[in-house]
């Protein structure tokens, strides 16, 4: 059967082998090949090396040709909003003449205007919407994404909402516990119904569950037993927490031992003690602190601390509509006081983890042929050109997924 080889790269960069999640200062160690190829078979590594090293290869081989070009690890985007209908530019231009995030959700806007849109769209407009934003991903360099749901609040769309992302290679997280629909009388009333209507069905299509732990929305009580149940119902756990304020949803990550929280751009100093010395990853948005006008996370402090950490999109309607990672990255790198190799580390093996895949986020024999082949000789490009046009070529499965030519 065919192999895929892409030879004679500038550059090959990719996350060591430390352990994962990769804390604290290992985060920095990124392995370097100048001269290199990347041999796959059947979607799978075969290996990884210098020029000077590669085998012969007798048999069928399709190549692609590095010169001039920079490999990395294909992305993984751990936190994704993909499945919504509609948009939020009316919003965007109230926000910008003043109003807040808050404000509008409160008066019925916000996640709950996506709602709208999204029940009434149907299974097929869902999916389609989900498989055109991973197309969208995809040109960005990323190779996994998760999706959640969380616009639908019904048991229908919910459901549906989860399917679109798994048939769109996805790894779906049932964001049952994202905001209050209308006919509920309060967040008690919702989460009953919710853990007893809907959490069955969505733990055979989900992997994870997550909760918007913030004022006016899921107290850090409710969140304990919203998120115990889906423990119950063997899925993973995730928070959004400490977005806008801090009202101990790092706290309860800990105590829950959740796979991740995310956001954090309101986290203190004790937060930070208490995450970086525990086993929750912290994935920091950093397009959404951006959008909103908010604080950024304090990544560097959780990095120095020991902490693990990875970096998403956010890619949602409201606050963060992007789905580039490589626009992440550069955000990392000049407004979270990360490094690039940081940065790549969260972004590939880190966030990998906080979906529970092993198998991805490093360049390495044995690995998922996932491979980002960026259109300069020095990887770095990828965060340094701010929204640039990096992305050249996207092997996904051993298989050329997407091309710019
Ligand atoms: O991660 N904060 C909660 N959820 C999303 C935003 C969803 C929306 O505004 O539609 C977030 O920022
Ligand atoms: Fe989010």
């Amino acid at each position: 059967m065919t192999r895929l080889l892409v030879r004679d790269l500038e550059q090959l960069a990719t996350p060591s082998d430390a352990p994962a999640p990769v804390r604290g200062r290992a985060l920095r160690d990124v392995e370097l090949i100048e001269g290199a190829f990347v041999l796959a078979r059947e979607g799978v590594i075969e290996a990884v090396g210098s020029m000077h090293d590669l085998p012969s290869l007798p048999g069928d081989v399709e190549e692609i040709d590095g010169r001039g070009l920079s490999a990395i690890p294909g992305l993984v985007d751990c936190h994704t909003h993909p499945a919504f209908a509609g948009d939020r530019v009316h919003e965007f231009a109230l926000r910008a003449a003043g109003a807040t995030y808050e404000e509008l959700l409160a008066a019925g806007g916000g996640i709950l205007s996506t709602m709208r849109a999204t029940r009434a769209v149907g299974a097929d407009g869902l999916t389609e919407i989900v498989a055109r934003h991973r197309d969208a991903m995809l040109a960005h360099g990323t190779t996994t994404f998760e999706g959640k749901s969380g616009y639908g609040l019904d048991r229908e769309t919910e459901l549906t909402q989860l399917q679109a992302v798994r048939a769109a290679g996805g790894v779906p997280t049932w964001l049952g516990a994202h905001a209050v629909p209308p006919e509920h009388r309060d967040a008690d009333a919702y989460l009953d119904w919710a853990i007893e209507h809907v959490l069955p069905d969505a733990a055979r299509i989900a992997v994870a569950a997550d909760v918007f732990v913030e004022r006016g929305t899921f107290d850090v009580e409710q969140a304990r037993r919203y998120l115990g149940a889906c423990r119950k119902a063997g899925l993973a756990l995730r928070i959004h927490g400490d977005q806008l304020s801090e009202i101990g949803a790092v706290p309860l990550a800990v105590e829950l031992q959740a796979r991740s929280i995310d956001h954090l751009e309101a986290t203190g100093r004790g937060g930070v003690a208490q995450l970086a010395a525990s086993d929750v990853a912290a994935v920091l948005l950093p397009v959404a602190a951006l959008y909103l006008g908010r604080p950024m996370p304090p990544a560097r402090a959780l990095v120095d601390a020991g902490g693990a950490i990875a970096l998403a999109t956010d890619f949602n309607p409201g606050s963060a509509f992007c789905s580039s990672l490589p626009v992440v990255c550069t955000l990392a790198c000049t407004q979270l006081r990360l490094t690039p190799e940081e940065a790549l580390a969260a972004c590939t093996v880190n966030a990998a983890y906080v979906l529970g895949l092993g198998d991805r986020g490093r360049l390495a024999a044995g690995k998922r042929a996932d491979v980002v082949l960026l259109d300069t000789p020095d990887w770095r490009h990828l965060a340094y050109h701010l929204a640039g046009d990096v992305v050249h070529t996207v092997v996904r499965d051993g298989r050329i997924a997407y091309s710019r030519a």
